[in-house]
């Protein structure tokens, strides 16, 4: 199965219809060497954009450490990184809550941070990790100036944002927003209906969509929308013939008109190289709604 390279907004990057999440690398527990034949095997898949962030404990240093290992896998990937989540409260009178931090020095900081700890010159991609409700858009917009004339950040984007924090930071910028990363999966899917995949389609710029199969929940909780859910999978799995769940809630994920690409945040190298058959299945709208009215427990109006 050859995974495309798709482009994500006007003027935007290419990356991999999947991308590779790291979130959860520090939980993973390998060695140096292992996170690099990680990284190979998921990039000889076509797997070749990753998604980090500055906030992710230790594992832009991680990953860091791998690429290190063999510097020529630089090339052959795109680094997405984000910012503006101001660490775990400490209790130094300065810092005494986690709170969100879109200053200018702020972003400068914490993108050098990431350069360094990734062991990198140059993010594809940095992204406003959450809306913060104290942003100043135009000193956003002068960090970003800074960031890609010192060559230090490719392209820029946004994460959870609304709408209207989308339209607003993008009136300050010169060239479009790649994307907003926001959670979908068939127990969460309000961007579908909130108005954030409108905009996006609107001004052809694809979400990338996180937890994807809700962080593993999908599969583990009790509740009667994850039983019905699940059910509705099992069902699904048969008609297309699918070999996992995984593969139907992703196929379900990029059938939908805002074409998202998706992140993927297993550890698993044979999960994922079964995740993304989801390519190839070819789900028909009916199939799209069921799984939408098992969600929502009840059918459409
Ligand atoms: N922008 C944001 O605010 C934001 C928020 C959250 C995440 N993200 C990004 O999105 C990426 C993906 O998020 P995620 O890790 O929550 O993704 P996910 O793909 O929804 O969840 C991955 C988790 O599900 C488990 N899993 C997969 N298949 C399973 C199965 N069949 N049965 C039981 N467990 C299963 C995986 O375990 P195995 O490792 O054993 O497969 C892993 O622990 C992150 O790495 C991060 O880059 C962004």
């Amino acid at each position: 199965m050859s995974i495309p390279k798709v482009l994500m907004a006007p003027n935007g990057p290419h990356f991999s219809r999947f991308v590779q999440g790291y979130w959860r690398l520090g939980a993973w527990n390998l060695t140096a060497q292992q996170r690099l034949s990680f990284l190979k095997s998921h990039v000889e898949l076509g797997i070749t954009t990753v998604d980090n962030a500055a906030i992710y404990g230790n594992s832009e240093s991680l990953f860091g450490e791998a690429l290190k290992l063999d510097t020529s896998m630089r090339s052959k990937i795109e680094i997405v990184s984000k910012f503006g989540i101001n660490g775990i409260a400490t209790s130094t009178s300065e810092k005494r809550v986690s709170h969100y931090d879109s200053s200018k020095e702020a972003i400068i900081t914490s993108t050098e941070t990431s350069l360094k700890r990734l062991g990198i010159d140059k993010l594809d991609a940095l992204l406003v990790h959450r809306p913060d409700l104290l942003m100043n858009v135009d000193e956003v917009a002068e960090a970003f100036e800074l960031l890609y004339r010192s060559g230090k950040v490719e392209h820029f984007g946004v994460s959870n944002f609304t709408r209207s924090q989308f339209q607003l930071l993008q009136s300050r910028l010169p060239n479009a927003l790649i994307t907003n990363q926001v959670e979908i999966n068939p127990l969460n899917f309000d961007v579908f209906e909130d108005g954030t995949t409108d905009q996006l389609q609107e001004l052809k710029v694809r979400p990338m969509a996180w937890s994807c199969l809700a962080g593993g929940d999908i599969f583990n909780l009790q509740t009667e929308q994850a039983l019905r859910v699940r059910n509705s999978l099992d069902d699904l799995v048969c008609e297309l013939g699918a070999s996992s769940s995984e593969q139907v809630i992703y196929a379900w994920l990029l059938k939908h008109p805002s074409n998202p690409v998706a992140l993927i945040g297993s550890s698993n190298i044979e999960r994922i190289k079964t995740s993304v058959f989801a390519l190839g299945l070819n789900m028909n709208t009916e199939q799209w709604y069921r799984l939408w009215t098992a969600a929502k427990g009840h059918g459409v109006a």
